[in-house]
């Protein structure tokens, strides 16, 4: 069991940090807590902690995506460096998205966000055209957090390009426009995704997610929907339906579960594992991991221990 063969993650790359402190008085300034900061350490978030699972679990990953000139994208080429994922980053004339936590005992105060929408698709489909032609796995993985990396130019180019290699496009998608994945080989939304798309309440009962489920698959030519459910599970539409149930757990943190999801997914299905099997994994693993603090990735062994 130690065939790792490449997979490429392209997406909306962010860096999440947490700023944490004590706090023992109001600001003079406005009604607000003064936190003095005594430890700060970042992480890679969006497609990047995506990556970051994939490489914990041992396999042989490359990330694509923008960064900034700035400090924030120093730091996510670095923590790419140490977990060993291949850089296929394009520095860009915009902010590195970043999304920064002040954490006073153990509460979250307040989180700042910076971030721009990249718009420049020119030159990221050039610079995906030349990843793409040197990339010899068989499995590419798309992470949209609607911030302008997988514009429909881009997936034009990844889909069409995957159709004729034979690889196969598994996509985490984000906001309405679903016309851009048709054809990929599975799409993953949560719920709040379907609502989105769909434009309306949709109850997370089983029936009713199997209902929108296989009007993706329809609509888009899909082969795989899979709606992860929270503490419901999930749903699989191949063939047939499949809801597969979740495990309750004591929470800790729910931030990074369906980046786990989608990582530990593609994993086993590069080991050689049938989908059903690794779907019914990557709904443990998903459920491990909110047991865990802050975003976390997924050893090997764990995943192994899970049953
Ligand atoms: N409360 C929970 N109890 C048990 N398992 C859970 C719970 N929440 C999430 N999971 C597990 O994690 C999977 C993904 O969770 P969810 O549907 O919330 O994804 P998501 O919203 O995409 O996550 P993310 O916060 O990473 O975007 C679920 O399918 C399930 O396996
Ligand atoms: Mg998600």
């Amino acid at each position: 069991m130690n065939r790792t063969k490449d997979v490429l993650v392209i997406g909306d790359v962010m860096l999440d940090q947490y700023l944490s402190g004590s706090t023992d008085r109001l600001s003079p300034e406005a009604p607000v807590p003064v936190v003095k900061i005594d430890s700060q350490f970042s992480v890679l978030g969006g497609a990047a902690n995506v990556a970051n699972n994939l490489a914990a679990l041992g396999a042989k990953v490359s990330l694509l995506g923008v960064v900034g000139r700035d400090d924030n994208a120093r730091i996510v080429n670095e923590l790419l460096e140490s977990k060993g994922i291949a850089n296929q980053l394009l520095d860009v004339d915009i902010y590195t998205t970043v999304k920064t936590r002040v954490i006073s005992r153990n509460q979250q105060m307040v989180r700042v966000d910076r971030e721009q929408l990249f718009d420049d698709d020119d030159a990221f489909v050039d610079h995906l055209s030349g990843v793409l032609s040197f990339f010899k796995g068989d499995a590419i993985i798309v992470s949209d957090y609607a911030k302008g990396v997988c514009s429909p130019a881009a997936m034009k180019s990844i889909l069409t390009w995957a159709s004729i290699n034979n690889v196969k496009v598994l996509i985490d998608p984000k906001g309405t426009d679903w016309s851009k994945y048709e054809g990929a080989f599975l799409i993953k939304p949560n719920v709040k995704e379907l609502e989105e798309l769909f434009n309306t309440k949709i109850e997370n009962t089983n029936d009713e997610i199997a209902q929108f489920a296989k009007e993706i698959k329809q609509r888009y030519n899909i082969d795989h929907v899979l709606v992860t459910r929270s503490e419901e599970g999930m749903t699989h539409v191949h063939e047939e339906v499949l809801h597969i149930k979740s495990r309750k757990v004591d929470i800790y943190d729910l931030s990074g579960a369906g980046d786990t999801v989608i990582a530990v997914l593609v994993y086993l299905i590069q080991q050689g594992e049938d989908i059903s099997i690794a779907i019914n994994k990557a709904n443990q693993a998903g459920s491990y991991v909110i047991t865990k603090p802050n975003t976390y990735a997924i050893s090997n062994s764990e995943l192994n221990s899970l049953n």
